[in-house]
Parts: structure tokens; C-alpha cells; sequence
């Protein structure tokens, strides 16, 4: 009898439905009851066989169980849908976070906030030039003979007759006082460029720091007081110094400023050559002949200058013994300052 069929049916259907796990397991049940040629569908093939009396309610329940199973099937697709998809975002909060990684400061703009904050201290402004320079600028005003070994084209990049990238940033006292009236006291940094072959202890490129206080009465005991306090306070306290005699075109009488060697402390090493001393800076009174190059009355004015690498700072205070590393962003050697 066909009820007794769709009773049968019904019964499997609840049995094989109450087993699926996955979707798969679900299109197999789908196939078997719900597509064309499932139970439920010969079902209705054979309904065209019950006599007249059978077939309305015969026809009812049979709508009836296609309805049921259709719902139970669709909820139950819904439900493994649902379930697969929230098993794909699943999220464990006990992972650790995903932590962004902040850059820092170049060592080099470190050294330098250091150094300006420091010179600003003692009552320095802080300018800058151009690093495409003149010849004038570069070397003529800053008394350097025609016949100079620095203006050989070793040394210096030349654009052409007239230009040059700078080689050092002493012309920016010219451009500072060619353009200011005494008292001028500031601090100029910036990048430099020389001719050299790449090694442990020269670049084509490196920065310096220019300093210049000119006014009247100007003395080489203020330069020296300057310099110490700075060294000071960059270095250490408890540092040794000394000013060594040198020259410098641009100024009259030069020195260089040594510190004890932070290797050896003064014992002598491999570093500061056996000599206990390393040199930190050039500097000296400004040349009466550079003066006149800016139209300063040099009977009325004195001044000082000095100026320091900047690389060579940073080495010497943290004891890097390879210029290189400053422009080859190796993150490993970046990280550690
Ligand atoms: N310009 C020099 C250099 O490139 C450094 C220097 C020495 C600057 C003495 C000065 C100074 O202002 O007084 O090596």
C-alpha cells in the first residue's frame, strides 16, 4: 500500500538524515530522496496508479513528506553552511599579537640632534648651505691659494669651472657672514663630498658640522671654553682634552682638539695609533684675509670657527671602526642605536 510506503520513507529519511555530518553526507541524502528520480519522486509516479478513493489523502501526505523533507534539508544545509564557514574564521586569542615594528632614528641624525642640542645650549643658531657650491665660496673665499692641493680634482667633484659639490662646510661661514652683519654665532650641518676611494675610514660622502661666533673682542680662550663644553657634555665629563697646533687657510692661528682614547684611556692602542689621543675637531681664529673676503672690518671684528665630521663623531663615540656602515642600512648594525 502507498501510505505504508510514505510511512517507510519517511522513517528512512529520519534515519539517514539523522546521520549526515557534512555537506556531503547531505547531497547523498538529497540525491536519494529529493532528486528526480529519489523515493519521494517515484512516489509520485506510482501515486498515478491509487485508485480514485486513495489519491486525495494519499496525494496529501505525500505532499506532505516532500514538504518535511525539503524543510528538514534546507535547515540542515543551513546549519553545516554556517558551521564550515565560522570554522574558517575560527580565531585563537591566545596567538600572540602581530606587533608592527617602529623604525628609529639613523644613528647619524641621532649624533647630530645631539650635537645641535647642545651648541643651541650654548647660544648657537642653526644654519645651512647649499651643497652645490661655488668655487668662490668653497675655496677662494675661505683663503685657499689657487695652487692648493684641495683644489686638485682629486679631491673635489667639480661640476665645472665655477661649481662644485662642497668638500667641506666651511663655505657657509662665507654665505653666513656675507649675508649678516656681527654678531653672528651658529652652528652649520650638513653633507660634504670628496673624490676619495671607499674605505674602512673615507666615504665620497659624509656631514660635518661648521661652527662660527664672530663679534668683537672674540677671543681663543672662548673658542677653547666652547669646544671643552661641548666635548663635555657630547663625551663624558670626566674627559681629557688638548688643542694641538694645525692649519687651516681660513684660520689663524688652527688647532685640533684631541680627547683621551676611549680605547685605552691614554694607555696607546691600534685606535688612536699608540698615541693615547684622538683627534675630534679642527678649529682656530678666523683669518683676517677671510674677513676681507666678506667686507668684516677685521680691525673692529674677531671670531672662531670650527668644524667636525659627523660620522667620525659617532665613531669615535661609540667605537664603530667602519665609516661604511653609516650608508649601507644593514639593519642589524641600524637596530642597535
Ligand atoms: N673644513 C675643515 C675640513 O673640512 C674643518 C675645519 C677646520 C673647519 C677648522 C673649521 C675650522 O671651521 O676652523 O677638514
Amino acid at each position: 500500500m502507498l501510505s505504508e510506503r510514505i510511512q517507510i520513507i519517511r522513517s528512512e529519511f529520519d534515519s539517514d538524515i539523522s546521520k549526515v555530518s557534512d555537506l556531503k553526507d547531505l547531497e547523498n541524502v538529497r540525491i536519494k530522496y529529493l532528486s528526480r528520480n529519489g523515493e519521494i519522486s517515484t512516489l509520485f509516479e506510482d501515486l498515478k496508479t491509487a485508485t480514485k478513493e486513495e489519491k486525495p489523502l494519499v496525494g496529501k501526505s505525500l505532499n506532505e513528506l516532500r514538504n518535511y523533507a525539503t524543510t528538514q534539508f534546507n535547515l540542515l544545509k543551513e546549519n553545516l553552511e554556517t558551521a564550515s564557514s565560522s570554522t574558517d574564521e575560527k580565531i585563537d586569542i591566545t596567538l600572540p599579537g602581530i606587533t608592527k615594528i617602529l623604525g628609529s632614528k639613523h644613528l647619524l641624525t641621532q649624533t647630530l640632534d645631539e650635537i645641535k642640542s647642545i651648541f643651541k645650549g650654548l647660544g648657537f643658531s642653526i644654519l645651512e648651505g647649499p651643497e652645490l657650491e661655488s668655487d668662490y665660496n668653497n675655496f677662494e673665499a675661505l683663503n685657499f691659494p689657487s695652487d692648493h692641493p684641495a683644489r686638485d680634482m682629486q679631491d673635489t667633484f667639480f661640476i665645472n669651472k665655477e661649481f662644485l659639490l662642497r668638500t667641506h662646510t666651511s663655505p657657509v661661514q662665507i654665505r653666513v657672514m656675507s649675508s649678516h652683519k656681527p654678531p653672528v654665532r651658529a652652528i652649520m650641518p650638513g653633507r660634504v663630498y670628496r673624490n676619495e676611494a671607499v674605505s674602512s675610514r673615507s666615504y665620497c660622502m659624509f656631514h660635518q658640522v661648521e661652527g662660527l661666533y664672530v663679534d668683537s673682542g672674540v677671543t681663543f680662550a672662548e673658542l677653547k671654553g666652547t669646544l671643552v663644553s661641548f666635548a663635555q657634555q657630547f663625551y663624558g665629563e670626566g674627559l681629557n682634552y688638548r688643542f694641538r697646533p694645525s692649519f687651516f687657510p681660513f684660520t689663524e692661528p688652527s688647532a685640533e682638539m684631541d680627547i683621551t682614547c676611549y680605547l685605552c684611556h691614554g694607555k696607546g692602542c691600534k685606535v688612536c695609533k699608540q698615541t693615547g689621543w684622538l683627534e675630534i675637531l679642527g678649529c682656530g681664529m678666523v683669518d683676517p684675509n677671510v674677513f676681507g673676503f666678506v667686507d668684516y672690518d677685521s680691525e673692529k671684528y674677531t671670531g672662531y670657527a670650527f668644524g667636525m665630521g659627523i660620522e667620525r663623531t659617532a665613531m669615535l663615540k661609540y667605537g664603530i671602526s667602519d665609516i661604511r656602515v653609516f650608508f649601507e642600512n644593514d639593519i642589524r648594525f641600524l637596530k642597535q642605536f
